[in-house]
């Protein structure tokens, strides 16, 4: 989910309304808002199923849009279907209290019924609006300010939150608190933000707190902001960070979809993450992050990396990269499965943290569960000041700018960058690479950009293929070696936004089973660049010939055995076989977009799926 809050002297509403369009990636089921309007001192809430889009068309109907005091929800559905009902903001049962709420609240049941007891009536099925009448309820029985009946209702809950909330009879405030989902709040002259993150705000004002876990603040009109930690109530000094982002970044540039874009951006984002790490000339690779902890890396007996969804991929590609650079043993997990399954972690392991987000839940778990059991924790996240990147002991950010795109591409390419500018610098510190070798990969990643950018003119290739398989129910993706995570990729992109059932797997594995998928309907794209285990691949393609699938294969430039086989070839530039990942998996997020676009998805956006997932 997505908050976004207002108090200052401008009109809240066009600033809430946009906050939350910039804040959709997050999820978009439903939206809300609430205004205070001081002159007639009363609160007003307009919300709806649907997107932004629709709460603005809502709105027109007949909301009065005044007021200068406002907050806004869009939602990713936890707790309750989307619709109306259980959008955001939620009122207490007085109707004096507004909150909105990223996250869950896990204990919401007994709450609800100790409530219910007290005579309390719900209109929603969500915890949201169980806490807000748990806070009134405490406001009440002991005749505090919102403040601190805040901080005792969040004293009682367990779960995770972000959250604003508006008391009508103290109107120059809103309370704000984060536990495990992110918070910020911008600082103006006379005027104070609050969002999730600090896109909504960033053409008003520059200077951003980030709340830490466990801190509430009192954003009040005219005073200056208090932060204290929600446990013992001791004070916090705010730390106000000067933002860096600009506008234009996350604005889609000339691109039908912000996706597009985003493919069209990996040859310049690449350079970006290697950018003054990397010298082939001069044979240098290093990251601060890496430097400063070289000892532990070195020591490291095992590698565990951890991650969700497609970050889950990067790390697949890196266990391919470490193992054959460092000889490290490396595993790789779900975070969401590691986290549960008491896994043993030992002091001398590095595990490397994997997030675009830098804010999903499952993932810092895993990180703080690796940290409690002595592990050194290093991240890989893209958004910088992300709750990951600040819980991590050390890390490198991946410089690929802000990805809207629910569906992730630059930020895969450019995880897969990092992780492999690791391996190079520890494989030579540790001498498991040879000079040579080491060279070799270090020019071939300073080129990477330019066959990413040839990569990128299979772009009418993909969408002739695209309109040949558009209407396909199922599609097979297959690689080996380090292309395996790639056809894993492959199918994730294509279900997350065109809604076609697509699997990954080895090539090798497909007799063991998806073989008696295979018949003339079933489309299987096969990645089978000239390096590795070409001749291999090649059998499995023959064996996909006879039994009449569809063949679409990617192969290097020039390649002739697999193009007499296949029905469809795509060309990509040839490269180590290392670092193919970053080739192959491009024609495949160009071929998934346009399958999606002739579909007619919503490619950006596509349903259920939310860009960072903040509830485990
Ligand atoms: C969500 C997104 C995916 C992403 C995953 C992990 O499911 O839709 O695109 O790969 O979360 O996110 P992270 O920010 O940790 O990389």
């Amino acid at each position: 989910c997505g908050i976004v809050g207002y108090i200052g002297h401008r009109e809240a509403y066009p600033i809430v309304i946009k906050g939350l369009k910039r804040l959709e990636y997050r999820g978009y089921d439903s939206a809300g808002v609430m205004l205070y309007d001081n002159a007639e001192a009363v609160i007003k809430v307009c919300k709806t199923k649907g997107k932004v889009l629709d709460l603005e068309a809502k709105a027109k109907e007949n909301f009065a849009t005044n007021g200068t005091i406002g907050i806004g929800h869009t939602r990713w559905a936890t707790h309750g279907v989307p619709n109306d009902v259980n959008s955001h903001p939620h009122l207490s049962n007085s109707g004096e209290l507004a909150i909105i709420h990223n996250g869950i609240i896990e204990n919401y049941a007994p709450l609800k019924e100790e409530l219910i007891k007290r005579g309390y009536t719900f209109k929603s099925d969500t915890d949201t609006e169980v806490l807000v009448n748990l806070i009134e309820e405490v406001q009440k029985k002991e005749n505090i300010k919102l403040g601190k009946a805040v901080q005792i209702a969040l004293n009682q809950v367990v779960g995770a939150y972000a959250i604003a909330v508006f008391d009508k009879k103290n109107p120059n405030e809103i309370v704000a608190a984060r536990l495990g989902s992110p918070l910020a709040i911008g600082v103006g002259e006379g005027e104070y933000f609050i969002a999730s993150d600090a896109s909504p705000f960033i053409e008003y004002t520059s200077n951003a707190i980030y709340l830490e876990d466990g801190e509430m603040a009192n954003i009040r009109l005219h005073k200056p902001l208090k932060v204290r930690k929600i446990k013992d109530d001791s004070l916090v000094d705010p730390y106000i960070q000067e933002l860096q982002m600009n506008l234009e970044q996350i604005e889609k540039g000339g691109y039908d979809h912000f996706m597009l874009k985003e493919i069209y951006e990996q040859p310049s984002v690449i350079k970006d993450t290697y950018r003054g790490r990397l010298n082939a000339n001069l044979g240098i690779v290093q990251m601060a992050g890496v430097e400063d902890n070289i000892e532990k890396f070195l020591n490291a007996k095992r590698i565990l990396i951890v991650a969700c969804g497609t970050s889950w991929h990067a790390g697949l590609v890196a266990e391919y990269i470490f193992e054959e650079f460092t000889r490290i043993p490396v595993e790789v997990e779900y975070a969401s499965e590691f986290r549960y399954r008491n896994p043993i972690i030992n002091k001398d392991d590095v595990v490397i943290a994997i997030s675009q987000s830098g804010e999903t839940a499952d993932t810092m778990a895993a990180i703080k569960l690796a940290k409690e059991n002595g592990a050194f924790v290093f991240g890989v996240c893209n958004v910088v000041g992300s709750s990951i990147s600040r819980e991590s002991h050390a890390g490198a950010y991946t410089h690929a700018g802000p990805e809207i795109g629910v569906a992730s591409t630059k930020a895969f390419t450019t995880q897969i960058t990092v992780l492999t500018m690791i391996a190079l610098r520890l494989g030579k510190a540790k001498g498991t690479l040879s000079n040579t070798d080491f060279h070799t990969y270090l020019q071939e990643l300073e080129i990477i950009p330019e066959k990413v950018k040839e990569a990128l003119e299979t772009n009418d290739r993909a969408k002739e293929i695209a309109a040949a398989f558009k209407d396909a129910p199922n599609c097979l993706y297959l690689g080996r070696g380090y292309n395996f995570p790639v056809a894993l990729e492959g199918a994730l992109k294509l279900k997350e936004i065109s809604y076609i059932h697509a699997e990954g797997y080895p090539a090798a594995e497909m007799k063991h089973g998806p073989i008696a998928l295979i018949d003339e309907h079933m489309p299987v794209i096969v990645i089978a660049p000239k390096q590795g285990h070409y001749d291999k691949i090649v059998s499995n393609i023959q064996e996909i010939k006879s039994r009449s699938g569809k063949i679409i294969a990617v192969v290097t430039k020039g390649d002739t055995q697999v193009r007499e086989l296949a029905d469809y070839v795509i060309e990509i530039p040839e490269t180590s076989d290392a670092l193919s990942p970053l080739i192959t998996t491009i024609p495949l997020q160009l071929l998934s977009y346009h399958i999606a676009v002739m579909r007619g998805c919503n490619v950006d956006q596509p349903r259920n799926l939310a860009k960072s997932v903040t509830v485990e």
